[in-house]
């Protein structure tokens, strides 16, 4: 694993940027697997300042999400689509159908899982997935647990994951509980790896996903397995490492 470590959160969006920059320059067409949450805001806020300056053309990017609530509406104000939307697919000139979330309102949710797992694949796979990690170690809404989900899947969310995630809504009541997220199998399909970790609340995880072992009860752990994996990460988040 290729780490680079930065002085703080803005240094560490900024250099997550420039390499997702490099990616869309050297391959205009590249499959994203893209992220939500507070950790890539700043990176999504860099890649719009570049479009801007001309330095960047989403024209043939596709992008493919890592989860969604299950039961929210793309236009609800907490779904992952709407995040995505205003961090960044509607401040560049991304094709908004090459852009690709879990619909939170499908019918049939087994259906749902398989069609998105599907769907990557006839998309060849993500040339670079983005990733956050939760305190527990979650990738996507992979929680901790006796195994690692191979394909998309619907989750129950740790209370951690609750925990974390509750300011956003305007009460934990309405939050809801469960998920679609890809699953572990479908982020080790990705060419290529950005794991991104900012703060000093995920250091101790962090240290454990870098020097023990292996394991289900700390997800982002499989990564060390993945060929190319590059963890960008704050000093703060390193701090315990
Ligand atoms: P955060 O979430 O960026 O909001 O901390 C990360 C995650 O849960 O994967």
């Amino acid at each position: 694993m290729k780490i680079y470590k930065t002085e703080n959160y803005d240094k560490m969006s900024e250099k997550v940027a420039s390499l997702l920059a490099a990616q869309i320059i050297s391959k205009p067409d590249s499959v994203l697997g893209l992220a939500t949450g507070s950790t890539p805001e700043g990176t999504y806020d860099c890649l719009v300042d570049w479009y801007d300056r001309g330095l960047l053309d989403f024209s043939e990017v596709k992008t493919v999400n890592l989860d969604e609530y299950k039961g929210l509406a793309p236009e609800d104000h907490n779904s992952y689509r709407y995040f995505m939307d205003q961090h960044l697919f509607d401040r560049v000139n991304i094709d908004k159908n090459n852009t690709y979330v879990p619909d939170g309102l499908a019918d049939d949710p087994q259906k749902l899982c398989d069609d998105y797992e599907k769907l990557i694949d006839g998309l060849g796979g993500m040339d670079v997935q983005l990733l956050g990690m939760g305190h527990n170690g979650h990738i996507g809404f992979n929680e901790p647990g006796g195994e690692f989900p191979m394909a998309c899947h619907c989750v129950s969310l740790a209370p951690r994951t609750v925990e974390a995630n509750k300011k956003y809504f305007a009460s934990e009541d309405v939050m809801p509980k469960q998920a679609y997220s890809m699953g572990i199998g479908t982020i080790m399909k990705a060419k290529k790896i950005f794991l991104v970790v900012s703060g000093e609340e995920k250091a101790e995880t962090l240290g454990k996903v870098l020097h023990g072992p292996v394991t289900p009860e700390i997800p982002a752990s499989i990564l060390k397995f993945h060929p190319d994996v590059t963890l960008i990460a704050d000093a703060a988040a390193l701090s315990k490492s």
